[in-house]
């Protein structure tokens, strides 16, 4: 994205050390914007300056644990003045609510949705104000159904995209774009992080982090309320959208069963 007056943009991106944040963070550098890169992993997000500051991209690297909520606050504070935020930083649990640890899933609220929530008012101040900006927030094709042994993970996911399309929509006219990414299954450390039982998912539903961020920042661009990257997840995602929670939500119990089985 680009706005009169503005010569080299500065995006921020958190979840920047890894998987989609990654790769959010090199398409937004060679599509000429600088970087602050957010994540709680220094050594990687300085490993990726090394990496992008070739294509051109100053970047500034700002390591903090957003569930906690004083390098939160240092976060809200860099993201005032900033041109782009690109909320993607994200993690799920699985398994049955009742065994996962209640400490872990309260801290994928606090990540997937209290952060998300603080960083977009943060940002969202200053760009309305000066009349351009794009707020990207990554959520996921989980967010259209209820997610038996995902419970949390999905409801966090339904907040995201949600919240994302009132934003949207309020923010129409201010010439500042808000949109919500709805990925599928992608090839990440997401997966492993969340010990999901991925190997069992055909090879037709996975994704790799470049299209995926295209999508994204293509629709950022365009100002679309929900990009769904990709045709398999698009098909879903519309049949989930309009098929009632009582069958969805006993399939996808019905789907884990087998693979988890
Ligand atoms: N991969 C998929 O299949 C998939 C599908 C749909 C949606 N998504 C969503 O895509 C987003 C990116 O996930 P990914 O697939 O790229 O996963 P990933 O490879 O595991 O990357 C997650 C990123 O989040 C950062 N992070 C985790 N906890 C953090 C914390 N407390 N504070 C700050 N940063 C933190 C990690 O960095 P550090 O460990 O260095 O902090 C890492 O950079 C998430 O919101 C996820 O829900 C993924």
């Amino acid at each position: 994205m680009s706005w009169p007056g503005t010569t080299r943009p500065v995006a921020l991106v958190t979840g920047a050390s890894a998987g989609l944040g990654e790769e959010f963070s090199r398409q937004l550098a060679q599509r000429g914007h600088d970087l602050v890169l957010v994540a709680r992993d220094r050594a990687r997000l300085e490993a990726l300056a090394k990496e992008l500051e070739p294509l051109g991209a100053s970047c500034e690297v700002l390591d903090a644990d957003l569930t906690d909520p004083a390098q939160l606050a240092r976060v809200e504070e860099r993201v005032r003045t900033v041109d782009v935020l690109v909320n993607n930083a994200g993690f799920g649990s699985f398994g049955s609510f009742h065994t996962l640890d209640v400490d872990v899933e309260t801290r994928e609220i606090n990540l997937n949705v209290i952060a998300l929530v603080r960083l977009t008012h943060a940002a969202l101040d200053g760009m309305v104000d000066r009349g351009h900006g794009g707020v990207l927030n990554v959520s996921s094709l989980a967010s259209f159904q209820p997610g038996p042994s995902n419970a949390t993970y999905g409801a966090t996911k339904a907040f995201v995209t949600s919240f994302t399309e009132a934003v949207h929509e309020e923010c129409k006219g201010t010439g500042v774009a808000v949109t919500a990414l709805c990925p599928g299954f992608t090839h990440t450390e997401f997966q492993e992080r969340a010990s999901v039982p991925a190997s069992q998912v055909p090879g037709v539903m996975w994704q790799n982090p470049p299209e995926v961020v295209k999508a994204g920042l293509d629709g950022l661009a365009k100002n679309r309320a929900v990009v769904i990257p990709g045709a398999v997840n698009k098909v879903l995602g519309n049949i989930s959208a309009i098929t009632p929670h009582a069958i969805t939500r006993r399939a996808g119990a019905v789907v884990l069963k087998r693979a988890t089985h």
